[in-house]
């Protein structure tokens, strides 16, 4: 009986023993919970650096001439204008230094404006006597010394968009061509504005399309990669063709923008 009683009595030692087992198992399984957690977050914050990533990357491929919002999180956007004058081009044309022509100094300006926007474009990006390629900041992208060009000759009476190509202007017959090309498959929307389609009339709506350069809409025009029709939805439109209507078009919209401008610029004036 005695012996019986001792074996069944619990030393301190098993004691222990059993608590701590009592207690591992839980404490794995909170263990391997902590851990499934810990995983989680930091795959959804993986993903968060993905999508940043890819955010950045889709703002610095934006076609040209829309602004560009700076927003901190994104690691690097194109600088504007202003800012590209302000943290370079200011450096010498903030006081007209080494002869430089000065901010909003249009007397200074007048001549080098008059030689047009491929020149001063290409004095920028690379040089012209004291003037350094890009102010002497490699680091600036075409764009960026675009905008800054505009920027500058804009604020001294110039009227620039910051573009990086020189476009091609159609001659007379061209236009002529795209014009019938237009009249053909292009205007029972775009006269109309039927179904969301800019029309040829609304500087409003085509002040933006024309700042994307015109490789941007024909592109459009040509893939129907916007609400629109590909070839207007003639498939056997060519490519050729389908450019020269496009080119009618920004011919025809650049006149409505140019039109809508000149009431603003009279009110302006009359301030
Ligand atoms: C180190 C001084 C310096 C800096 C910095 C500088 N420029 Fe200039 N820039 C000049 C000088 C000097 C000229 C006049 C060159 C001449 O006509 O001989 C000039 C001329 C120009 C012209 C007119 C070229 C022409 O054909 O008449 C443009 C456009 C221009 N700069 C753009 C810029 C831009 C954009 C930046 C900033 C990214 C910039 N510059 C920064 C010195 C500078
Ligand atoms: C069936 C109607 C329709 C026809 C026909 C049509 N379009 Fe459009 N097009 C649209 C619509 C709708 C949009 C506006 C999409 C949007 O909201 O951006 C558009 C937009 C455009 C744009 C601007 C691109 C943009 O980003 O919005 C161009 C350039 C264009 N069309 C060219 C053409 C040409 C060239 C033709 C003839 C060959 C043509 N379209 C025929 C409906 C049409």
């Amino acid at each position: 009986m005695a012996d019986h009683h001792e074996m069944t009595k619990t030393t301190p030692k098993e004691f222990a023993m059993a608590t701590l087992g009592g207690l591992f198992a839980p404490g794995l399984a909170i263990f391997l919970i902590v851990m499934l957690v810990v995983s989680i977050q930091s795959r959804l914050s993986g993903q968060e650096a993905e999508a940043a990533a890819d955010k950045a990357v889709r703002e610095r491929i934006k076609p040209f001439g829309v602004s560009v919002a700076i927003d901190p999180n994104v690691p690097r956007v194109e600088m504007t204008g202003e800012q590209v004058y302000n943290e370079v081009c200011t450096n010498c044309h903030g006081s007209g230094a080494l002869g430089s022509p000065k901010y909003k100094d249009a007397g200074a300006w007048g001549k080098r404006i008059a030689q047009g926007w491929p020149v001063l474009l290409d004095h920028a990006l690379n040089g012209f006597n004291k003037m350094p390629a890009r102010g002497g900041e490699p680091d600036l992208s075409d764009l960026e010394v675009a905008r800054a060009v505009a920027f500058m000759t804009n604020a001294a009476g110039g009227k620039f968009e910051p573009v990086l190509k020189k476009e091609v202007e159609p001659t007379p017959a061209e236009l002529a061509r795209g014009k019938v090309v237009y009249a053909e498959n292009c205007a029972s929307c775009h006269d109309t504005g039927t179904t969301g389609a800019q029309k040829l009339t609304d500087a409003k709506a085509w002040e933006p399309l024309l700042k994307q350069g015109k490789d941007y809409l024909y592109t459009a025009a040509i893939k129907g990669t916007f609400g629109g029709p590909a070839k207007g939805g003639n498939d056997k439109l060519s490519d050729a063709d389908t450019r020269l209507a496009v080119d009618y078009m920004v011919d025809q919209a650049r006149a409505s923008v140019a039109k809508a401008a000149k009431p603003a610029e009279k009110k302006a004036a009359a301030k």
